[in-house]
């Protein structure tokens, strides 16, 4: 009846767009987490009277966890299945909200905001996983940036909460709100179907076959994407030993290393975490002008992602990276040189602020979305988990040692010496921009990896011939 088939199709649309904003919710939660300890460390740190180098340590606990979370859920996401674990991510964030909110001292803080990054790692690595294994071909590919949206969006939440609390100064509210969306992904992640992949990954065909029924247009469409999926299981998953037998395999591994070392070392999280403490650098020593700062500084880096959004397929990777490490460096060199003289009037302070947002502008633009395309690019079908588990856990683990020694540098460099670090490093990512990383626009996976395992140079693993 074809009343009946539209009904059904429109329900079936519904429940691709359910489970979408589900996983996405799952990179809200990640930017939630990322961003609200920029606006509670000052009253953290107030609270208990915490030394710089605890206060790094609150900060990169997290981050600790998250390696170690994105290493586990390589493992957890193929024995457990994907829903299972986004499930143990979830109940991870209610507990490390929950907790870290409650944190009778530094130490248990510390301890939550592990069981934090633990859930962050799973999120981060099984998230993107279901949501390319459950969205039609058509929009998967827009997948990955709308997560990374996702992220920015989440962040700039916090900011916003973290303001709100700000006025009364309870950093624990600040912590604990983050419950609130924690609860709300794990009662939606009961209602979500497992990935029609890992069913048929396990051998259940027919239960594959019924998700996907379930999600798409047509019965056709559904046999169709089976039959594809059937036909991609019968390469096997080698990563280790593939990686211990081949130099090609392990190129590409080592480069999706570097492109997130890259991400990392460009300096974006030394302000995501400690915006304010920037914003008091600059000369702004009002709680409320360096909160209402942090948060310009969110609502920037949601915007700027849509212009990578724009660019990705426009521009093609190379250029698009190359010009945002080339705004990070001038952003960060200017900054460093005003600290350097130093910012006495309203007007410089202003101008410190532009160059900050400048800064945001350029990895928002290019790196912050374009590493996690990337990465997810260049792995060869064979070694695909293995070398996405191997780049997501280096991200954390880059992103803990910029966390845990930025307010180190500021002590011990000085303030100028730490921004011209930041900046030297960015002009050292252009050229290995230039050198190293390939252009993949445009091009099929098949051909990318053709490329790759015959030895062709990284720069040109993404050329037509
Ligand atoms: C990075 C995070 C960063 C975020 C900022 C992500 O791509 O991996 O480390 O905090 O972008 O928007």
């Amino acid at each position: 009846m074809p009343g009946n088939t539209h009904k059904s199709r429109t329900s079936n649309k519904m429940m691709t767009l359910f489970v979408c904003f589900l996983a996405a919710l799952a990179g809200l939660l990640f930017g939630l987490d990322i961003g609200v300890i920029a606006g509670a460390l000052p009253f953290i740190a107030k609270d208990f009277n915490v030394t710089s180098h605890q206060q790094e340590w609150i900060v990169s606990s997290m981050m600790f966890g998250a390696a170690i979370g994105a290493i586990g859920s390589g493992w957890m996401s193929s024995r457990l299945g994907r829903k299972k674990s986004l499930m143990a991510g979830a109940i991870l964030f209610v507990i490390g909200s929950l907790w870290s909110a409650m944190a009778p001292n530094p130490e248990m803080l510390i301890a939550a905001r592990v069981v934090l990054g633990l859930a962050v790692g799973v999120a981060s690595y099984t998230a993107p996983l279901y949501l390319s294994e459950i969205a039609p071909e058509k929009i998967r590919g827009s997948m990955i940036s709308l997560y990374q949206l996702m992220i920015t969006i989440g962040i700039l939440g916090a900011y916003l909460s973290d303001t709100a609390f700000s006025y009364t100064g309870n950093w624990r509210w600040m912590l604990g709100i983050i419950t609130i969306p924690a609860i709300l992904l794990l009662v939606g992640v009961c209602f979500l179907p497992n990935s029609p992949r890992w069913l048929a990954a396990k051998g259940h065909f027919r239960d594959a076959q019924r998700v996907l029924d379930r999600l798409r247009d047509t019965s056709e469409q559904a046999k169709r994407e089976l039959d594809e999926i059937r036909e991609s299981l019968k390469i096997k998953q080698t990563g280790w030993s593939l990686f211990r037998e081949n130099s090609n395999f392990r190129r590409a591994v080592y480069l999706g290393v570097l492109l997130q070392v890259m991400q990392q070392f460009t300096g974006m999280n030394v302000i995501m975490y400690y915006a304010p403490k920037i914003f008091e650098i600059a000369g702004f020593s009002n709680t409320t002008e360096q909160m209402w700062g942090t948060v310009i500084v969110g609502l920037v880096n949601v915007l700027a992602t849509f212009i990578a959004i724009g660019l990705v397929d426009r521009w093609g990777r190379k250029p698009t990276l190359t010009l945002g490490f080339l705004v990070m460096a001038v952003g960060m060199g200017i900054l460093g040189t005003m600290l350097h003289i130093g910012i006495e009037s309203p007007g410089a302070q202003y101008f410190a602020v532009a160059m900050l947002l400048m800064f945001i502008i350029g990895f928002a633009m290019s790196a912050g979305p374009l590493i996690w395309v990337l990465c997810s690019e260049i792995q060869p079908l064979k070694g695909r988990d293995f070398g996405i588990t191997v780049s997501t856990t280096t991200n954390w683990i880059a992103n803990m040692i910029v966390g845990a020694t930025f307010l180190t540098m500021l002590n011990t460099l000085g303030n100028a010496n730490t921004f011209w670090v930041y900046a030297g490093l960015n002009i050292l990512f252009i050229i290995l921009t230039v050198m190293l990383i390939p252009e993949t626009k445009n091009i099929s996976l098949e051909h990318i990896e053709r490329n790759l395992m015959s030895g062709k140079k990284l720069r040109d693993i993404g050329s037509q011939e």
